[in-house]
């Protein structure tokens, strides 16, 4: 046989050989090469010993009746787990609790297979963060982490073993309430910062109990729901999903996500709870994914009601065999999978697959060797609110506000002032500092903005405080009055408004994102008095304030700061702490411009106020209020020599751009430089403008610091019309600044 002959009998042997191993891995046939194999042998010989009611039972997840974050409960959870028919319980926590539940699985099973307990620990367990939005904004993957990694601590110490987080949505629309509990708008920012999170929950593994499993979630694409509402349709190319809305979810995978949750909503008419591309095709096979996957809670019943399945039956079928392993709350795998294999319409091998993956994270967690390693009272008493905690919530606090406006530098105030006025309906409340998805976290822990404003000015009569009205009541206006009679004995005034933790998060849709109540008008009337007015945004979304925005002297987002929210702010408020935070989503100036965001396409007609037929609103700037990146500090920061090593690069070597970033203010202050790449011209649009990088630089007044960003062609891949990720030769202009419209750039070449 001729050489050529021989390579050509080898390659075809090797792709047979990659197509079998493919097949029998997305199949559930093989288990996957990354499991752990001593836990592997005891996971099959435990397999070899369970009767299909117990695998079952392992695909199976129950919520407690300690807290409903859904629709409906079933009382008799815990018999449940005495006949080995739950493997799983969520909203249970506390060593003690999981402790009792714990025991019923262990001592009155015929197997006893450990429970794991899962729990929504999104942004901290007791000790409570930012909402995940607002650290976003901070743009500090190490602080984020940290983040994670004190609520797993927290968390694993009250007896979990998973949270259901990260949520990696990318949102491009704030109506839609859930935006709060992302990392924003952009996939760059959101992957970077969804790896962090996993890195800080799962941390070095789990061989002393202070990690947790992550969750990626939901999986995929729930934050494109259409009009913003909650739940509902998205339709999108794959081009657009596999460009915008999936990066994250595989920087989570990538990172280690032991778990995903699929979400609510269909996309192209298949609910993502039985979307067999998504699952099946590209978590399990293309990415390899080697954990398990759970529902949403109930979304697999909601399938009938979404009109793809016939019933409850018909759903549990469609969602196992597109590679669902667990059901949450839907108690569907419970009444109908024993049925199902029955019939030969579910394979049992696909059952010893998705309880292979479950089993595998019990042993890796260490839970067959000892069930009560995460049920440790002393240590639960040790870590939660611990000191070191509360100044890491202080710290991660202070860096996700964002300055928005400071006109006449009416901020920092001065500690020396005589009496200040601390107005609004937010300015006092511990239970909106939470925010949504707020865990064991405890109202009564928060230091609201008026107590972090009275520890910054001791002394009697120094801080006046009026609510000035409701969040939301739009008719009693008797607070104003009281609030401006307050305001008029002092030399400045805070004002503190916004939303209601509860109304962002889930089924938390707002059609108009303006100030609920009479909260602009309490503004209107304080800015009228002509005094130093500070705007304090409490909010889980962008605001559109258009007359707040052009009208007040100094406004601060501090979106909802958490258990030391109160502190962090007032250290930003007296300048203790320069604010360093950068909007991580686009703030538009009408809700009739979403959706709004920096990295969209130019069209053939773009804006031009000179040319009607443009693509422009009669009514509306097509600009933002504040764009994707913005922030501002009590210093100022300039962008210049801004080089790169070469004109033209290729596909093998990258470009080194450099920038000097000066600090041209009075304060020391950070600033995160960001750089934004466009491809000019792509087999497929492209958009104006993509973050490619950011970089973090502390500068002292006066200090000039050089940094330096690598670009290869890597970077610069797309999905063209076939869903090849590859990147194309051709011109690109790249931009270094301090937010997305960033104008210090220069032009370079990808060549072939
Ligand atoms: C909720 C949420 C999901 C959460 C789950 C468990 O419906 O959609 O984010 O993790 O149920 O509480």
């Amino acid at each position: 046989m001729s050489v050529l002959r021989k390579i050509i009998h080898v390659v075809a042997l090797l792709f047979v050989a990659y197509l079998m191993n493919s097949f029998a891995l997305r199949s559930g046939i093989m288990k996957h090469p990354q499991m752990n194999k001593t836990i592997e042998q005891r996971v099959d010989s435990l397999l070899a010993l369970m009767t299909l009611e117990e695998k079952i039972g392992q695909m199976t997840l129950f919520t407690s009746d300690w807290e409903m974050t859904g629709p409906t409960l079933r009382a008799e959870y815990k018999e449940d787990i005495r006949k080995g028919r739950v493997g799983a319980i969520f909203n249970a926590h506390t060593a003690a609790y999981t402790r009792e539940l714990q025991r019923i699985a262990v001592e009155e099973t015929r197997l006893k297979i450990p429970l794991i307990f899962g729990y929504d620990v999104i942004h901290g367990y007791k000790t409570i963060f930012p909402i995940p939005l607002g650290e976003a904004a901070s743009w500090d993957l190490q602080a984020i982490e940290q983040a994670a990694r004190i609520a797993a601590v927290e968390a694993s110490a009250a007896g979990l073993h998973w949270t259901f987080a990260p949520m990696v949505d990318i949102a491009r629309d704030p109506r839609w309430g859930r935006i709060s509990e992302g990392a924003g708008e952009d996939s760059y920012l959101g992957s970077a910062i969804a790896a962090a999170r996993v890195r800080g929950f799962q941390g070095n593994g789990f061989d002393n109990a202070d990690a947790i499993l992550a969750c990626a979630k939901h999986y995929a694409a729930y934050g494109a729901a259409q009009a913003g509402r909650d739940y509902h349709t998205v339709d999108m190319s794959e081009q657009v999903l596999r460009e915008v809305y999936l990066p994250p979810f595989k920087a989570a995978r990538d990172a280690g996500a032991w778990t995903f949750m699929t979400a609510f909503n269909e996309w192209n008419g298949i609910p993502a709870t039985a979307n067999t591309r998504l699952i099946k095709d590209i978590l399990k096979w293309e990415w390899g994914f080697p954990g398990f996957v759970v529902t949403d809670y109930t979304s697999i019943n909601e399938m009938v009601l979404h009109g793809y399945a016939a019933d409850d039956k018909h759903a549990a079928e469609l969602s196992v065999n597109a590679g669902v392993d667990m059901d949450m709350q839907g108690a569907v795998y419970y009444h109908h999978l024993a049925d199902l294999v029955k019939e030969g319409k579910v394979k049992v091998s696909r059952i010893d697959d998705a309880v292979r993956r479950i089993l595998h994270l019990k042993f890796l967690l260490g839970l067959f060797d000892d069930p009560y390693r995460f049920c440790d009272e002393a240590r639960e008493k040790r870590l939660i609110m611990a000191p070191e905690h509360q100044a890491a919530a202080r710290d991660m606090a202070r860096k996700s506000i964002v300055l928005l406006r400071n006109e006449k530098q009416t901020l920092p105030l001065s500690r020396q002032i005589k009496t200040l006025a601390v107005i609004g309906p937010l300015a006092d409340s511990k239970q909106d500092m939470l925010g949504n998805w707020s865990a064991s976290g405890d109202a009564k822990d928060c230091v609201t903005l008026l107590e972090g404003v009275r520890a910054k000015l001791p002394g009697q009569g120094r801080v006046l405080y009026e609510k000035g009205c409701d969040i939301e009541n739009k008719s009693d206006r008797s607070g104003i009055a009281k609030a401006l009679a307050v305001a008029k004995k002092a030399d400045a005034i805070v004002v503190v408004v916004g939303e209601a933790g509860w109304m962002s998060g889930e089924a938390a849709s707002r059609a108009d994102i303006g100030l609920p109540g009479l909260q602009e008008e309490l503004v209107k009337a304080l800015v009228a008095t002509q005094k130093p007015v500070v705007v304090v945004l409490m909010n889980g979304r962008p605001l559109a304030i258009p007359w707040v925005a052009e009208n007040a002297p100094a406004i601060l987002e501090t979106w909802f700061a958490g258990t030391q929210g109160g502190h962090a702010i007032a250290d930003v408020l007296f300048g203790d702490y320069n604010p360093s935070g950068k909007l991580p989503v686009t703030f538009p100036r009408s809700a009739g411009q979403i959706p709004l965001f920096y990295n969209a396409k130019n069209t053939g007609r773009p804006a031009d106020p000179n040319n009607k037929y443009t693509s422009k609103y009669l009514d509306v700037p097509n600009s933002p209020q504040w764009p994707f990146g913005f922030g501002l500090s009590y210093t100022t920061f300039s962008y210049s020599d801004l080089q790169v090593d070469k004109k033209e690069f290729g596909y093998n070597d990258a470009l080194t751009i450099r920038v000097k970033v000066t600090n041209t203010g009075a304060r020391e202050g950070e600033e995160t430089a960001q750089l934004y790449v466009r491809d000019l011209v792509g087999s497929v649009t492209r958009p104006v403008r993509e973050l490619k990088g950011f970089q973090k630089v502390q500068l002292k007044p006066g200090e000039s610091k050089v940094i330096t960003f690598r670009l290869s062609a890597d970077d610069l891949r797309f999905y063209n019309a076939d869903l090849l990720f590859r990147a194309e030769p051709g011109e690109f202009d790249i931009w270094v600044g301090g937010d997305s419209n960033a104008a210090l750039g220069t032009r370079v070449t990808l060549k072939h």
